[in-house]
């Protein structure tokens, strides 16, 4: 599959690399195998035939697999980084030298070349955006209006990237039909919670070494995401406070049985804060005051907003790299503050990002909705769509049998006492 490729365009670190990452993406294809059942399909059935695609994800292992499968459905694919610092550089160069994949990324890329390649990605002229966060489809449809014709659709990976794209529709600017693949049950329950949950405390052990056990590690956000880094925290032996807005999961995270708190009494107690939010500033100048000396904070929402950096970065009289992705911010008060993977992703920044077997479902959904769309082409109105119910059981099915368990059936009886309403008590 890998002997005869054309090197296409690219601008990735180092395209030597390619080696590394190629072993580093077949490791990875072992835990796939819902989407190597999907990439098989896709080169006989070839449903993207034709179609221009842009994928804007995380350049990791298990994008590859996504990649492979869109280029296997014969889609024309160009791959762009949705985070500066998320992607695998050899990762990059494999998919350039050994699955002839366009990719522009770089781990550390700046501010301007994350929006270069972007504007690169946009000049191929896609039919289909995968977006995760939504930075490719808010640059179309604030920057090439010319280009909305040529949209069949999106489909959006992650919860901030639904959240705009709900905010574009309440706007009246979303001309095209977007699916939801964050809010497939194969997506979130999975890749936001157990993903999220693991690799997040495996970015903070990674970028420090540190003994979690009988550290108070603070959560910031009890969704899906926050739900996972608390149930691991705990497993790991943290004591967790929660901090929420929503009296709702509030109350789900006291009965979860941690305690819950605001930030602004959390801030003194905590070792360890982590926030999940999706929201901007949840960690504020007041909090870092109170902190106690060498407190860690990190992020692994989508976007680096969620600690206030700019405001720790006035209140420090010293910044200084102590570790990879860790730098210690001195405060004028005497304390320091120790920030982790620049407040992004910490889960990507400093670790590989979820474990494939989590990806292996939230990727299947992403290659079935652009398979849906193109089926649909001209059918559906702009709007959000979800995931069909039976993409997504299908999806729970195929992971399942993977996993070699089996589970009942419902019997015939069963299936006529679901549907009647005349059997009570
Ligand atoms: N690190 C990763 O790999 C990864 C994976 C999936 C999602 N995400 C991102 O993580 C973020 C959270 O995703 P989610 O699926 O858990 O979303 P969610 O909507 O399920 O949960 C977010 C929670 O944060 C709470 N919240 C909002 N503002 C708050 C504040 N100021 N203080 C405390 N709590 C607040 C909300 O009430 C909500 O319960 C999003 O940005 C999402 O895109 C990251």
């Amino acid at each position: 599959m890998t002997a005869t490729v054309t090197q296409p365009k690219y601008d990735v670190k180092d395209i030597s690399l390619a080696p590394q990452g190629k072993q580093r993406i077949e490791w990875a294809g072992r835990e796939m195998p819902v989407l190597r059942q999907i990439q098989e399909r896709f080169a006989q059935t070839k449903p993207l035939a034709g179609i221009r695609l842009i994928a804007c994800c995380h350049v990791t292992t298990e994008t590859a697999h996504l990649a492979i499968a869109l280029k296997n459905a014969g889609a024309d694919a160009i791959l762009i980084a949705s985070n500066p610092l998320s992607t695998q550089d050899d990762v990059a160069a494999s998919l350039v030298v050994d699955y002839g994949i366009p990719v522009y990324a770089l781990k550390g890329e700046d501010n301007d070349t994350y929006h270069r390649h972007v504007n690169i990605a946009l000049d191929h002229k896609p039919n289909i955006i995968i977006d995760d966060g939504s930075d490719v489809t808010a640059t179309l449809v604030q920057e090439r209006q010319d280009q909305l014709p040529d949209i069949i659709g999106t489909t959006e990976e992650t919860t901030t990237g639904i959240v705009r794209l709900q905010a574009m529709l309440n706007d009246g600017v979303l001309s095209f039909p977007a699916m939801n693949v964050n809010d497939a049950d194969t997506k979130h329950f999975f890749d936001n919670r157990y993903g999220t949950g693991q690799s997040t405390l495996d970015g903070i052990i990674r970028a420090t070494n540190v003994l979690l056990a009988g550290k108070t590690i603070v959560v910031a956000g009890y969704g899906w995401c926050g739900k996972g880094v608390a149930m691991r925290g705990r497993g790991l032996g943290g004591n967790i406070i929660v901090t929420e807005i929503d009296p709702t999961k509030a109350i789900e995270a006291v009965m979860d049985g941690f305690r819950v708190m605001p930030m602004d009494e959390a801030a003194s107690q905590g070792d360890v804060f982590v926030t999940v939010t999706g929201n901007k500033h949840v960690i504020r100048p007041e909090h870092f005051e109170a902190m106690k000396d060498g407190a860690m904070v990190c992020n692994s929402g989508h976007f680096d907003i969620e600690i206030d950096l700019k405001s720790l970065g006035e209140m420090a009289e010293e910044v200084k790299d102590v570790r990879n992705f860790t730098q210690q911010y001195k405060l004028k008060n005497g304390k320091s503050v120790i920030v982790l993977g620049e407040g992004r992703l910490v889960n990507l920044a400093a670790a590989e990002g979820h474990p494939s077997a989590v990806m292996d479902m939230s990727f299947a959904n992403q290659a079935l909705a652009c398979e849906y769309l193109v089926t649909n082409k001209g059918k559906l109105e702009p709007g959000l769509y979800s995931i069909p119910v039976e993409v997504d059981k299908e999806i729970a099915r195929l992971k399942l049998h993977a996993m070699g368990i089996k589970i009942d059936t419902l019997t015939d009886a069963q299936v006529e006492y679901v549907n009647s309403w005349t059997a009570g008590t």
